[in-house]
């Protein structure tokens, strides 16, 4: 996987779930790069996240907002930026919901600044050549499917039903139209849904674990039958960086790992593990936390990703299975108590909780 030397990479939202995986794991297997990690610390950035490589010489960190176009503009310049993987966005559905406009203002406006940036400081200082801009997305964009219906393709229509959806499929367009009309070196990453270390406790997975190792209700979304296709966010990364050292410019690759379930199989498969994992827990067994609860309004009912592309002519394939995934997870989360303490503690997790939670209520 060694065709393009990596150099200057600005990683935006690396203190975030995926994106500080991503920089563990490039920082791994590309020690000469030079990685600055762009992020504004939402309530989803922690650096704790990445306290290991803090003191890491090829590592920097700077806390600035991809809204800020002078500031961003300065980094572009003053790191002498070649590559940028972009993951900074609002990434919560249900906080979409709540909450549409950050989700405009950060994945729209935030995505137009760095290619705006990218294409006016890059054409000034050398061309195109050599650079890269890749953008990091996810299945949504495609919309939902029924049962039977073929997967998700690269030429599968966008028709995105959540604001947060809607903001990135916007996002994926002004991206292609950067490579259409100005040439800029880019590509594209549509992902299905990612598990594993470090993921906010406000998605699916983590939630369910934290809930029920304390005893608390596990809230199913309605019918709990909705599908999505799961992949360990290692894989993810690894994909990354396979698009980006060998991918072709302006093409969009579909990532995924070939795990459609419905999420009550999920939560009951996790529930479980927890079985095994803790069995004096007062909690076992932990299925009997499951609560049905008001269905999230527009809930996709399927997603289900081909990723036949990548596979065929990037060689890229997921190397973990769902078991091995959500072993290795719920072992993640058992272990890193004061990482769960610290996030969990603060105010504005509560208040999340309490804003999504307390007016759903048992729905059967
Ligand atoms: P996350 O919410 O865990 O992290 C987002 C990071 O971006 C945080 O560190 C946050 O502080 C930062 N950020 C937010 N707004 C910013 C701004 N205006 N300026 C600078 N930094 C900002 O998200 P994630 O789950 O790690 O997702 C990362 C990317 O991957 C997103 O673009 C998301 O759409 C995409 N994606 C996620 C999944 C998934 O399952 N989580 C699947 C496919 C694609
Ligand atoms: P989530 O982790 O929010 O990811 P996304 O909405 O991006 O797919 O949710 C995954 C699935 O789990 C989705 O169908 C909604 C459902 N869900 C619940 O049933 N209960 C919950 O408390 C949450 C957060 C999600």
């Amino acid at each position: 996987m060694n065709k393009k030397p990596l150099k200057n990479i600005l990683v935006t939202g690396g203190a975030g779930f995926i994106g500080s995986n991503f920089i563990h794991y490039l920082l791994k297997t590309n020690e000469n790069c030079q990685v600055v990690n762009l992020d504004s610390l939402t309530y989803a950035g922690y650096l704790e996240n990445l306290r290991s490589v803090q003191n890491n010489p090829n590592y920097t960190f700077l806390k600035q907002d991809i809204c800020d176009f002078d500031a961003l503009k300065a980094v572009f310049i003053d790191y002498k930026i070649d590559t940028v993987v972009h993951f900074a966005a609002e990434s919560h559905v249900d906080r979409s919901i709540a909450n549409p406009g950050q989700f405009i203002q950060t994945n729209i406006v935030g995505t137009y600044n760095l290619l705006e940036i990218a294409r006016s400081v890059w054409s000034e200082n050398g061309g195109f050549d050599g650079k890269h801009f890749h953008h990091v997305s996810t299945d949504e964009v495609y919309g939902m499917l029924m049962m039977g219906d073929p997967a998700f393709t690269e030429t599968t229509p966008y028709s995105p039903n959540s604001p947060y959806a809607a903001s990135k499929a916007s996002s994926d367009h002004i991206v292609r139209a950067y490579y259409h009309t100005f040439n800029l070196p880019v590509t594209i990453t549509n992902c299905s849904n990612n598990y594993g270390p470090n993921q906010y406790p406000e998605k699916l997975i983590p939630l369910i674990i934290l809930n029920a190792v304390s005893g608390k209700p596990l809230p199913i979304y309605g019918d709990g039958l909705q599908i999505r296709d799961w992949l360990y966010v290692e894989d993810h990364c690894e994909a990354i960086l396979k698009v980006i050292k060998e991918g072709t410019l302006g093409e969009t690759y579909n990532v995924g790992g070939g795990n459609q379930f419905p999420n009550i199989k999920i939560v009951k498969q996790i529930c479980a593990f927890l079985d095994k994992e803790l069995p004096t827990s007062p909690f076992v067994p932990h299925e009997n936390l499951i609560t049905f609860v008001k269905d999230r309004p527009g809930h996709d009912f399927r997603y289900d990703i081909n990723f036949e592309k990548i596979k065929h002519e990037l060689n890229w394939q997921p190397k973990f299975n769902l078991n091995e995934g959500l072993i290795s997870t719920v072992k993640w989360y058992l272990s890193n108590r004061d990482w769960i303490e610290s996030v969990t503690g603060k105010p504005i997790f509560q208040e999340w909780i309490n804003n999504n939670y307390s007016d759903r209520k048992v729905a059967k």
